[in-house]
Formats: structure tokens, C-alpha cells, sequence
């Protein structure tokens, strides 16, 4: 039998992709609020029997995780052979340390909620740095997929001369395996942030690099100071406008505004959350993975 795609609001168009990939039907659902702001969820397509893949960027997780419990929850109760859920953008991973006694650790408290209601979790490039594995948070199989060769196709099809630039040690990850996968050179630059919305950067002699166009690439544009602190710096050190590319684009705040007013010549974002600048698709490399667990939930091995 074809595989189930629920897809929850938001998610929509790469909900649709992936499905068509999978060769999967999409199954309807409704969802809405009571008037005292409680979630009613009813699956209107029945998952019986079926190898459900749920489909949700977890972008505001606050707002979205109750509903997605009840849809979990009830394809479940409702007879669903597995219940997966595909997260091309995979929340409370930033927080992954107590930095001060006594916060939350987010990181290993949310994925404690999510997999009791999951067979497998698939996403891409969630914020992996002190935790090194999802394995380590997870105890459901789980899969992790790289925007890395989608960005480096972008790229090479569409800058001149690149030089790929990760403003911090944690973004090494990214941008080498962009930079070897579009055959560019790359650099990566020290950051140190100060506070949500404060960070410093230094930068090194870049005179070298003058005939090249610097392309930032950073895991998460969320309030954009990351990359707003680094594309400044580099423009005072006389590099052509910067292209940002952002796997997961947030854009908190002005992020938007401000990364314009900082003189970037574009900024591109891969559709793991709906946003005007999506350029890059993720549904293929999603899929195949997801491919891969079925199969392994249908082998039964
Ligand atoms: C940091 O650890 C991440 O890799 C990103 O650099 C960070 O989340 C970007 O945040 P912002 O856009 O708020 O500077």
C-alpha cells in the first residue's frame, strides 16, 4: 500500500513534493482552534493499515506541537502501520548546554516528548555542535540529511568566482563540504556571541580575495545579526556584496530589512519554512531517506 502524507499548515508545498516523490497519497486532515485557543484535529483520510509520513517545520514550535501530538497520537490510535515524521526544520536544538545553573536544557527535554509518539524522525541539518548525533537525544531511528550538494549546485550555477564563508566554527560543517562539493575555496571566521541579538566577528586580511564574491553560509538565519556582523566586515575590507544562503531561514525580527540595509547582493534560502527567498529544494534529499526507513519498517529489519 502507498504511504500516507499528512502535511501540517505551512508545510504545505514541500509537504506536496515529498509526497510525489514517495509515490505517496496525501491524506486530508482538519485542524482548528477552539474559542479558548485549544487544538481540534480530525484525520479526514483514514491512515489505517497505512506508513504514515507526517510532515511539519517546526519554525514556532510553541504554537505547532500540540497539534502535531494529536496528529501523531491519533494516526496511531487510528491503526497506522508506523508513524513517521518528516521535520525539515527541527526545533530546540540550538539550546544544548546549561549555560548558566539552572536553564532548561531544550535540547535533550523536547526530543524526550517528540519520540514517544514516533516510529522515525527525518530532518536536515538540524543544529548539531556540542550534541554530535541525534542519537544522542533520540532513541527512535533517525536521519540526517545535508543541504550541502543542493547548495553547492545553486551556487556554482548561479555565482561568479565564490568564496564560501562560514562566520563560525560551528558552520565549518556546512561550508567545507560546500565549498569541496562547487570546487570554491573557503574560509571560516571566528564569532563570538554577546547576547540574542548581539555578536562579534573578526575577520582576517582578506586582500587575497578581492576578485571574489563572498557567499555566507550559515545553518539558521534567525535574527540575521550573524550574518548582518560578517557580510559588514567584509564589505569595509573591500569584498565584492556578499550572497548569504541560509538552510534554514527564520528571519526573526527585521532580519530581512537589516540584511539589505548590511549591502548583500542576494539572499537565498533553502524551503525548509516557507519564505519569499526559497531557492533551494529539499524535497529530494528528504525523500530518499525517507525511502530508506520505510523500507526498513516494511522489511521489517
Ligand atoms: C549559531 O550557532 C547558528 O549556527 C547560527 O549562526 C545562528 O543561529 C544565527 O543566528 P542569528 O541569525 O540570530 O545571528
Amino acid at each position: 500500500m502507498q504511504p500516507m502524507v499528512y502535511h501540517m499548515p505551512h508545510s504545505e508545498s514541500i509537504g506536496a513534493s515529498l509526497a510525489r516523490a514517495l509515490g505517496a497519497e496525501v491524506g486530508a486532515l482538519t485542524l482548528r482552534r477552539f474559542p479558548d485557543g485549544e487544538s481540534y484535529l480530525r484525520l479526514d483520510t483514514s491512515p489505517k493499515g497505512r506508513d504514515v509520513v507526517v510532515v511539519a517545520s517546526l519554525d514556532h514550535p510553541d504554537d505547532k506541537v500540540v497539534p502535531l501530538m494529536l496528529l501523531l497520537e491519533t494516526a496511531r490510535e487510528l491503526g497506522a502501520r508506523s508513524v513517521g515524521l518528516c521535520a525539515p526544520y527541527l526545533c530546540y536544538m540550538r539550546q544544548d548546554k546549561r549555560f548558566v545553573e539552572g536553564e532548561a536544557i531544550s535540547a535533550r527535554v523536547f526530543p524526550r516528548l517528540l519520540e514517544r509518539s514516533l516510529d522515525w524522525l527525518v530532518t536536515v541539518d538540524p543544529h548539531l555542535h556540542r550534541i554530535a548525533d541525534l542519537d544522542e537525544v533520540y532513541s527512535i531511528p533517525t536521519r540526517t540529511t545535508h543541504a550541502s550538494s543542493a547548495i553547492a549546485e545553486w551556487v556554482s550555477d548561479h555565482v561568479d568566482r565564490p568564496l564560501l564563508v562560514g562566520p563560525d566554527e560551528e558552520s565549518e560543517q556546512w561550508v567545507r563540504s560546500v565549498a569541496e562539493a562547487a570546487g570554491a575555496p573557503y574560509l571560516v571566521l571566528d564569532k563570538i556571541r554577546l547576547g540574542d541579538r548581539h555578536v562579534r566577528v573578526a575577520v582576517p586580511d582578506l586582500t587575497t580575495w578581492s576578485a571574489h564574491t563572498p557567499v555566507l553560509v550559515d545553518d539558521i538565519i534567525s535574527t540575521g545579526r550573524t550574518l548582518v556582523t560578517t557580510v559588514t566586515h567584509l564589505r569595509q575590507a573591500g569584498l565584492r556584496p556578499a550572497v548569504c544562503i541560509g538552510v534554514h531561514g527564520l528571519f526573526a525580527d527585521r532580519a530581512m530589512e537589516e540584511l539589505r540595509q548590511a549591502g548583500v547582493s542576494d539572499v537565498v534560502t533553502c524551503d525548509s519554512l516557507v519564505h519569499p527567498t526559497n531557492r533551494i529544494a529539499l524535497a529530494p534529499v528528504l525523500a530518499t531517506a525517507i525511502q530508506e526507513l520505510l523500507r526498513t519498517f516494511r522489511d521489517g529489519s
